[in-house]
């Protein structure tokens, strides 16, 4: 089955959370296909993406949403939500983030792959 296949037939996306319960929430901590993901509320478009900070793995589940960006609560340095890129200088990886869509007020996301920069 081809990638497009799977995803119109359902093949890899997981709900993982109410629409409404993230508006409110802004992050919520997931766990798909045995991986610690967060999705974020991020002024009007949902985002999903590994919980763990790609500098020194803390826990971005206690970071802050501000201004399209994602702030590691340890450093402080923050991740653009459109493609994970961390601010320039320091020596990281890109936040991984995952496909998402929603369906009927339902978040799912497809943990198969990563998500191509917008
Ligand atoms: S652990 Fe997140 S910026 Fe260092």
């Amino acid at each position: 089955m081809d990638e497009d296949a799977a995803a119109s037939a359902g093949v890899g996306w997981t709900p993982v959370c109410n629409l409404d319960r993230l508006r409110a929430d802004t992050i919520i901590r997931v766990n798909v296909a045995s991986l610690d993901l967060l999705v974020i509320w991020n002024d009007g478009n949902v985002v999903a993406c590994d919980r763990a900070c790609p500098h020194e793995q803390a826990d971005l589940a206690l970071g802050e949403v501000r201004a399209g960006r994602l702030f590691c609560p340890r450093h402080a340095a923050s991740f653009d939500l459109r493609d994970g890129a961390i601010d320039r200088g320091w020596p990281s990886p890109p936040l991984r983030l995952y496909p998402i869509r929603i369906t009927g007020g339902q978040i799912c996301v497809d943990a198969r792959e990563q998500q191509a920069p917008r």
